[in-house]
């Protein structure tokens, strides 16, 4: 018998689909969903609000310990009190984020509110880089989704209207290769996760996939 909180643990790069395949698995059991990219974006969009540069480490550091985070089960952010949804999607955001990310201040600071999160609720599906490798190491079930970087461009330029696809596959490209060689936590795929290539996949067959992984 295991009565620890059912934590569901979701990996992968930009536009392997995690956020609506997780989403969608969250309805689909009943436990909530915790967007932890969106996390490290609001750092970073709190950064650029106050003028701090992302690579000063101490000012950054300083910010994301004293920063007001609410993570609502509607998927709205405010940081600070103030609604963030919005623009922490923003280039600028995407931009700064990765190296916000590296900062292992940060990140020790974020992986404490999520696990802090996932106390409080009792468990979740929770989307993320490392959270299969790093914040929970015994995640009751461990995906890892991937797609070839072009159909994950292809994927995210449907999604920003006013960048070209050029520019968003330099994007992904820039921050998977920050976000799989930084020195703390890097992206990678844990030893005992399953790997779903969804590359040629619907939502519903990736879904179907993982609750029958979970059963
Ligand atoms: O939505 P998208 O896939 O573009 O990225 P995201 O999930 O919003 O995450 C934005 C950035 O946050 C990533 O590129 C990583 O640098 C960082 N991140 C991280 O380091 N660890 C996590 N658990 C989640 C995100």
């Amino acid at each position: 018998m295991n009565d620890s909180p059912m934590i569901i643990a979701i990996d992968g790069p930009a536009g392997s689909g995690k956020s609506t395949v997780a989403r969608a698995v969250s309805e689909r059991v009943g436990i909530p969903y915790l967007d932890t990219g969106a996390m490290y974006r609001s750092v970073a969009f709190a950064a650029l609000r106050a003028g701090v540069d992302p690579e000063d480490a101490e000012q950054v550091s300083n910010l994301a310990r004293e920063l007001v985070l609410v993570m609502r089960p509607d998927g709205t952010v405010l940081v600070d009190g103030a609604d963030a949804t919005i623009e922490i999607r923003g280039p600028e955001v995407t931009r700064a984020v990765s190296i916000v990310a590296a900062n292992p201040t940060v990140r020790s600071e974020m992986r404490s509110r999520q696990r802090q999160w996932a106390r409080e609720q009792g468990g979740g599906v929770m989307e993320g880089r490392d959270i299969g490798t790093v914040v929970f190491p015994d995640a009751r079930l461990k995906v890892y989704l991937d797609a070839s970087p072009e159909i994950r461009a292809a994927r995210r330029s449907k999604e920003v209207a006013d960048l070209s696809y050029e520019s968003v596959a330099s994007d992904l490209a820039r921050r998977d290769a920050l976000d799989q060689n930084r020195a703390h936590d890097p992206l990678t795929v844990s030893e005992d996760a399953c790997v779903i290539d969804t590359s040629h996949l619907s939502v519903e067959e990736i879904v179907d996939s993982i609750l029958e992984l979970l059963e």
